[in-house]
């Protein structure tokens, strides 16, 4: 018979049985890949000591190809809850000592089981994602429990933020959970992500590409957008997460923490009032601009290296978190294409979803023309942004420092479009084209006609300048509020986010609406 004690002592044994995963060899190889694992990587992540484990004894269930005479406590993932800056957040980490973090049915189970858990707490679900995919000797449990997952993810949007951080291999299906997810961070040099490896897309298609060409870091954050974020390293990716959640509820039916701010609210920024150059064409720096307005020009963007003429990310006014939104006249001249539409899209939609106002710049000449742009069909991108602007109900801030033409004017948050408080630099021209090309479709013919044609088109664009490219015209309608002096850009916008704080918009009921996706 055992002693009280000595079932203490077996419970101990087992724990650190399950801590070990799957064995110190198996975690030195961990180590020898350059990365950690996933208690490590939990540690790193949580508050000290905050991490409470759960599931720790669950084994995998599956008897194929011998399967009953390997197991491993806890099953090749680790899962619990523990606090961010105090916060309450589920964690689900794959362990890729444990049949390389593959997908079982009982895996599946345990990750359900804290999505669940974090439903009905109404707090966060951050996956470190590190595995082989499916757990190929389980089939098609391995394929359901996938299928629980992502339905889980699906009920979950919009009601808690989901995170995922990909710190190694996320093959086949296992890509969908990251994708139905607010935030993917991706780690620079051991993390992957494609439906299919270079093994089969060789056998499929013949061509020959290395798993970094195909779904590194440098693929998804720069060209597919698929990654929010591309750190460095393990640690950055997971400080990264941390500093995400200091802008973001619990859920949505929670505001955004405050911070405590320490730059001053009335602070006049004089470069502002000289920022936008003589020449139209010629381009300024609007991350200067987004610095300059800010609380002590804090900025965590996100999609850095993603259609970089639209800048996206979270900052603060005043100790509130808001989502910034601006056009980047450096870069394609700040024009909206397919990839900036969608990638503008999303961020307002998360924004909108989890009550955090949002800030808009602009200064966008409008949307980029041609064959390339129409057969990729911007026509339904632009209308994400769109839609998204025009369905989002949280406080709305616009600025326009200098062109808003057309199409652009309306998809950049201009007033009929919802938005709370529109203002204007003086250098504003909100119209519906420039200036030169207007005059083109007008004066074609009487310009041809006359003994000195360009003569005749630089007038009538004087006079089409005169009368357009102006913050006044808008303003005389009211579609701007005010045009207002760029160096006090900070304080009137932080005056239009208090003023807004009550904001009660209400959508019409509906089962959902049809985002032209
Ligand atoms: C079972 C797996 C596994 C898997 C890896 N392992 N992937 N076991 N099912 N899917 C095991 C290996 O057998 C090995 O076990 C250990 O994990 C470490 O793997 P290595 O190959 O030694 O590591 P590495 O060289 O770093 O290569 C990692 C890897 C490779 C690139 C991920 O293992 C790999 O290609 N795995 C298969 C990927 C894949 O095709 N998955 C299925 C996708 S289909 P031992 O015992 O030797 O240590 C899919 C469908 C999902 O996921 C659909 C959902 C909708």
């Amino acid at each position: 018979m055992s002693t009280q004690l000595d079932k203490v002592k077996e419970l101990i044994a087992l724990r650190e049985e399950a801590r070990l995963g799957g064995g110190e060899k198996a975690i030195q190889k961990q180590h020898e890949r350059g990365k950690y694992t996933a208690r490590e990587r939990i540690a790193q992540l949580l508050d000290e000591g905050s991490f409470e484990e759960i599931d720790m004894f669950v084994r995998h269930r599956c008897y194929n190809f011998g399967q009953d005479k390997k197991s491993y406590l806890g099953d090749g993932v680790v899962t619990g809850y523990g606090t961010i800056e105090g916060r309450l957040v589920y964690v689900f980490a794959q362990d890729f000592t444990v049949f390389g973090g593959s997908l079982s049915e009982t895996m599946a189970l345990k990750i359900c089981k804290i999505m669940d858990m974090a439903m009905k707490m109404g707090a966060p679900v951050i996956g470190l994602n590190d595995s082989g995919g499916a757990r190929i000797q389980e089939g098609i449990n391995a394929l359901a429990g996938y299928a629980e997952i992502f339905q889980r993810n699906i009920l979950a949007s919009g009601v808690i933020p989901q995170i995922s951080a990909i710190l190694g291999p996320c093959a086949g299906g296992a890509v969908y959970s990251p994708a139905l997810t607010d935030f993917t961070i991706m780690t620079k040099g051991i993390s992957y992500m494609f439906l299919t490896g270079p093994k089969v897309v060789k056998t499929v298609t013949g061509e020959d590409v290395t798993q970094e060409a195909l779904g590194g870091a440098s693929v998804h954050a720069v060209k597919s957008g698929v990654a929010h974020f591309a750190a460095e390293d393990g640690e950055e990716t997971l400080s990264i997460i941390r500093k995400l959640f200091s802008y973001i509820p619990q859920n949505n039916l929670e505001e955004p923490p405050m911070v405590e701010c320490n730059d001053p609210i009335d602070r006049l920024e004089d470069s502002l009032n000289e920022i936008v150059p003589e020449s139209p064409n010629r381009p300024y720096d609007m991350y200067e601009v987004i610095g300059a307005i800010i609380d002590n020009g804090e900025f965590l963007e996100i999609q850095r290296d993603y259609a970089k003429n639209l800048i996206i990310g979270f900052a603060r006014f005043n100790g509130q978190a808001v989502g910034i939104v601006a056009n980047q006249p450096k870069y394609l001249a700040g024009v909206l294409d397919s990839n900036a539409s969608r990638k503008g899209a999303r961020f307002v939609r998360f924004c909108d979803a989890f009550n955090i106002p949002l800030v808009t710049l602009v200064d966008v000449p409008g949307f980029l023309p041609g064959t390339g742009q129409e057969y990729n069909g911007v026509i339904l991108h632009g209308a994400k942004l769109l839609y998204a602007y025009g369905e989002a109900t949280v406080p709305k801030v616009t600025v326009t420092l200098r062109k808003s033409y057309g199409g652009s004017h309306i998809v950049m948050s201009c007033k009929q479009l919802r938005g709370d408080m529109n203002y204007a630099w003086p250098t504003a021209e909100i119209a519906v084209m420039g200036g030169a090309g207007a005059v083109e479709v007008l004066y074609a013919k009487e310009a041809k006609a006359s003994e000195d044609p360009a003569k005749v088109l630089q007038e009538k664009e004087e006079e089409y300048n005169k009368l357009f490219c102006n913050p006044y015209n808008a303003a005389r309608y009211g579609y701007i509020d005010d045009v207002i002096e760029p160096r006090n850009t900070r304080f009137r916008v932080i005056r239009a986010l208090q003023q807004l704080a009550t904001k009660k918009v209400v959508n019409p009921a509906k089962k959902h609406g049809n985002i032209p996706l």
